[in-house]
C-alpha cells in the first residue's frame, strides 16, 4: 500500500469534463492504490446547481466500470457540492465552512488543494478571494492547481501571475502540463542521465539533429471556440513542445529535486534563440487541414470562421546558442488530422566520418545514422538503430534496431498522467509542473513565431487529413539536408 497523504481538494470547475473524464477517475485510481484513504474530502464547485447527490451520482458515473466497485461508494462519500459564483465575494464564507466541515470530519490537518479548472480570466479573482476570505488561513499547506492556458502571450501570462502571486508563492503554485506526467516523457532524464552510453554523447559533436513530433489524428472537435483563438503553436508548442525540448536541452541537474531541474531546465531555454523577424520566417511553417475524404475542412467545422486563418499545424527549427547544442538543430511538429496519433522523439547521431565498409564491389549502401527513438505514446519504448553486417558470405552493413517496449501488463498499471500529478501535487514536488520562468521564456519565443504570422497572409488550407502535414514542413528539414525520421510510405 502506498503512504497515505491527507488533503481537502476544492475544485473549481468541479462538473467540467476534465473533472469527470480524468480527475475523479485518476483520484479514485489514487484510493484504490492507499494514496487517499480515510483522510481525504472533496468539495466541488461550479455555477450549476446540484445535491451532494447529484454530485455525487455524477462522480460515481465518471468511474467508468468502476462504479460498481465495493470502494466505490465509500469514496464517493467523501465528496459534497456547493453550487458557486466565483466573482461572489461573499460566498466564499459558505465554501470556507464546508472547507472545515470537511476538515474536521476527516482530520486534514488544514491541508488544501485549491484546483483551478476554469477560464484563465478568472484565475486572478478566485486566488484573490480564496486569500482574501481566509480559505487559505490554516495550519496545514495551502497550494493552488492552475489548468491551461497560460495566458495567450508572454503579457497575458504575466499578467495571470502576478494576479496568483499576490495570494501564493512561486512554490505554492502548481501549473499543470500533462505531457509531464506521461510515462516515457519522465523516462527522458532516466535515459540521459542514467546511461553514460548516452549522456556522453548526448551533444553537438555526435548528435547531428533532434526531432519532436506531436501527432493527432483526430481534428479540432468539439473545442472549436476555444482552439481557434488559439492554434497550435500556442496549444502545443507553447507548453508540451518547449517543456520536452527543455527536457532533451538542458545540462545535468544537481540533484533530482524538483528546484534542481528547474533551474537547468531554465538555463536551458535562456539559450533557446528568440527570432527576428527573417528567422522566424524562414524557421517555422504552419498549416490548416483541407477536407478529406470524409472530412470537412477546419474551415468548415462547427464554429469555426469561414475565413479562419488559425494553424492546425506547426513545424519549426529551434537553435540553442550553447556549447553543448550550437550547430545541432531541433526540428519540432505537431498538427491535428495527420496520419496518425503517436509522440516520439527522434535523436539522430552524425554518420562516422568515414565510411570503410560502403566498397562498390560489395554493393552496399552507405552507412545510416544511428538513432535512437524514444516512443512516448501510445506503445512506451525505445529504439536503438544500429549498423551491423549482414548475416552470410560477403561484407555488407545493414540497419538493425535493438528495441524495448513496455509490456501490455505494465502499460496497463501505468499511472495516468492525472493520476501522477495529482500525487505530485500532495507531496508537494513541482517537478512535473511548469515553473514561471519556463512558462515565460517560451512564451517569449513562441510569441516572436505569432507576431511575424501575424503579419503574413497564409495559403491555407494547405495539407489534406491523414498526411503529415503541409510540404513546406519537408522542405524545412530538406533545405538543411536532412529529412524526418519518421515519414509516410518510407
Ligand atoms: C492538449 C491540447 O493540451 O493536449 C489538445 O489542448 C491536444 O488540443 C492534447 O489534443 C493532446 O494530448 P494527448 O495526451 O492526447 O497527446
Amino acid at each position: 500500500m502506498a503512504a497515505e497523504r491527507t488533503s481537502l481538494f476544492i475544485f473549481f470547475g468541479g462538473t467540467g469534463d476534465l473533472a469527470y473524464r480524468k480527475l475523479y477517475p485518476s483520484m479514485y485510481n489514487l484510493y484504490k492504490k492507499g494514496t487517499l484513504r480515510e483522510h481525504f474530502g472533496v468539495l466541488g464547485t461550479s455555477r450549476e446547481k446540484l445535491t451532494d447527490e447529484q454530485f455525487r451520482d455524477q462522480v460515481r458515473k465518471s468511474l467508468g466500470t468502476a462504479k460498481t466497485d465495493k470502494d466505490a461508494e465509500k469514496f464517493v462519500s467523501h465528496f459534497v457540492y456547493e453550487a458557486h459564483d466565483v466573482t461572489d465575494k461573499e460566498h466564499y464564507q459558505v465554501l470556507k465552512k464546508r472547507a472545515e466541515e470537511l476538515d474536521k470530519k476527516y482530520e486534514l490537518n488544514g491541508n488544501r488543494i485549491f484546483y483551478l479548472s476554469l477560464a484563465p480570466s478568472f484565475f486572478g479573482t478566485v486566488a484573490g478571494f480564496l486569500k482574501t476570505e481566509g480559505l487559505t488561513d490554516t495550519d496545514g499547506f495551502d497550494r493552488v492547481v492552475i489548468e491551461k492556458p497560460f495566458g495567450r502571450d508572454f503579457d497575458s501570462a504575466k499578467q495571470l501571475n502576478d494576479a496568483l502571486s499576490k495570494s501564493f508563492d512561486e512554490k505554492q503554485i502548481f501549473r499543470i502540463d500533462h505531457y509531464l506526467g506521461k510515462e516515457m516523457i519522465q523516462n527522458i532524464e532516466a535515459v540521459r542521465f542514467g546511461n553514460t552510453l548516452i549522456e556522453s554523447l548526448w551533444n553537438n559533436r555526435y548528435i547531428d539533429n533532434i526531432q519532436v513530433t506531436l501527432s493527432e489524428k483526430l481534428g479540432v472537435e468539439e473545442r472549436a471556440s476555444y482552439y481557434d483563438n488559439s492554434g497550435a503553436l500556442r496549444d502545443m508548442v507553447q507548453n508540451h513542445i518547449m517543456q520536452i525540448v527543455s527536457l532533451l536541452a538542458m545540462e545535468q541537474p544537481v540533484s533530482f529535486t524538483d528546484v534542481d531541474i528547474r533551474a537547468e531546465k531554465v538555463k536551458a531555454l535562456r539559450s533557446l534563440r528568440v527570432y527576428n523577424v527573417a528567422e522566424a520566417s524562414t524557421n517555422f511553417v504552419r498549416g490548416q487541414y483541407g477536407a478529406g475524404d470524409s472530412q470537412r475542412a477546419y474551415r468548415d467545422e462547427d464554429n469555426v470562421p469561414h475565413d479562419s486563418n488559425n494553424d492546425t499545424f506547426v513545424a519549426g527549427k529551434l537553435l540553442f546558442d550553447n556549447y553543448r547544442w550550437s550547430g545541432t538543430p531541433f526540428y519540432i511538429r505537431t498538427g491535428k488530422m495527420l496520419a496518425d496519433k503517436f509522440t516520439r522523439v527522434d535523436v539522430v547521431f552524425k554518420k562516422p566520418l568515414i565510411d570503410i565498409f560502403s566498397f562498390p564491389q560489395n554493393h552496399n549502401a552507405p552507412l545510416e545514422a544511428n538513432v535512437l527513438t524514444m516512443y512516448i505514446e501510445p506503445h512506451a519504448g525505445f529504439s536503438l538503430r544500429l549498423n551491423a553486417k549482414t548475416n552470410g558470405q560477403g561484407f555488407q552493413t545493414e540497419p538493425i534496431n535493438l528495441d524495448y517496449f513496455v509490456d501490455a501488463k505494465d502499460s496497463k498499471a501505468t499511472p495516468e498522467p492525472y493520476e501522477r500529478l495529482l500525487h505530485d501535487v500532495m507531496k508537494g514536488d513541482g517537478t512535473n509542473f511548469s515553473s514561471w520562468q519556463e512558462v515565460s521564456y517560451a512564451w517569449r519565443f513562441v510569441d516572436q513565431i505569432r507576431k511575424v504570422w501575424d503579419l503574413q497572409q497564409p495559403q491555407f488550407p494547405n495539407y489534406t487529413p491523414g498526411s503529415m502535414g503541409p510540404a513546406s514542413a519537408d522542405e524545412l528539414i530538406q533545405r538543411d539536408h536532412r529529412q524526418w525520421v519518421y515519414r509516410l510510405n518510407k
